[in-house]
């Protein structure tokens, strides 16, 4: 089995170089431009850290691939093959970053043969390292991560996002979402606004369950990934298998807590990251 430790490594040091030049830039005036909604933002500095970040990689790994939120929001296609593939999100946390609400992270996942095999999540300002491998666990600054284990739905703290959409369907299916949710009773709802530290809250066990519909894979693809490698289960909102380009995610401390969950929530239509 490839041991894809050194690429792991260099992933956690340019996730950190790509941190710093996020921390600099939140104090600083922002020029922002609105992508595919009025909450669907972007800055120079996603598109140059993206760059810096692929820049490196490519630098080290020529042969590797990349899919990078900034490339494909510049035209590139979302293609996941079986190539070593770096999945990319500079900053997730956009809104966060424009407001200086201090949740930003950069999100890194590096997948073989279309499978995961490591994933980063660097929230600079609280400078905490998020990362796992492969069968060797997940850690936070080093130290091992474990999803909660709980069971009951009536004792979790759930995390989920607003999301970017604001049609009408989206809306009202994430608003009655949580109204349901909170009438489980659940004992409460989170939302930080980056949807990879929402997720990596499950792996810590600090929260008990995420979902999320309508986020994209460089959002989640190092964090779900992060959430199985701390002995949580992901899946996708109604509890089926977890499909990073689904646009569509759940992660919790126990499938008992998945089917709670996805008893009570409903989807709304979003096309998938890979379609053409
Ligand atoms: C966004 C964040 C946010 C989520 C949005 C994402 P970005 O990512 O993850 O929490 O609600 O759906 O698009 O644009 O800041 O990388």
């Amino acid at each position: 089995m490839a041991d894809w430790s050194d690429c792991l490594n260099f992933g956690l040091t340019v996730a950190k170089q790509a941190g710093e030049v996020v921390l600099s830039a939140i104090q600083q005036q922002k020029e922002v431009k609105l992508k595919s909604s009025p909450a669907d933002l972007v800055t120079e500095t996603d598109e140059r850290v993206e760059k810096l970040l692929v820049d490196a990689i490519r630098n080290r790994y020529p042969l590797h691939r990349f899919i990078g939120e900034e490339s494909v929001a510049a035209g590139e296609r979302v293609e996941l093959s079986d190539a070593p593939t770096w999945i990319i999100d500079p900053i997730d946390g956009t809104v966060n970053f424009v407001h200086r609400f201090p949740f930003v992270a950069v999100s890194i996942a590096f997948t073989v043969n279309k499978q995961t095999e490591f994933g980063i999540v660097y929230s600079c300002v609280e400078d905490k390292l998020f990362y796992a491998q492969r069968g060797r666990g997940a850690f936070l600054n080093g130290e091992p991560l474990h999803a909660s284990g709980q069971e009951d739905i009536s004792r979790c703290l759930v995390v989920t996002e607003i999301g970017a959409e604001r049609d009408d369907l989206a809306l009202s299916t994430m608003t009655s979402n949580i109204f349901r949710l909170l009438k489980l009773p659940v004992h409460g709802v989170r939302a930080l606004g980056t949807a990879a530290v929402d997720m990596c809250q499950v792996a810590t066990g600090g929260a008990d369950a995420y979902y999320h519909i309508g986020m994209h894979c460089w959002d989640i693809a190092a964090s779900a990934f992060i959430v199985q490698e701390a002995g949580g289960v992901v899946t996708d909102t109604d509890g089926s298998a977890f499909d990073m380009m689904s646009r569509r995610v759940m992660a919790a401390s126990s499938s008992a807590v998945v089917l709670g969950i996805a008893q009570v929530i409903r989807a709304f239509p979003c096309r998938r990251d890979d379609d053409e």
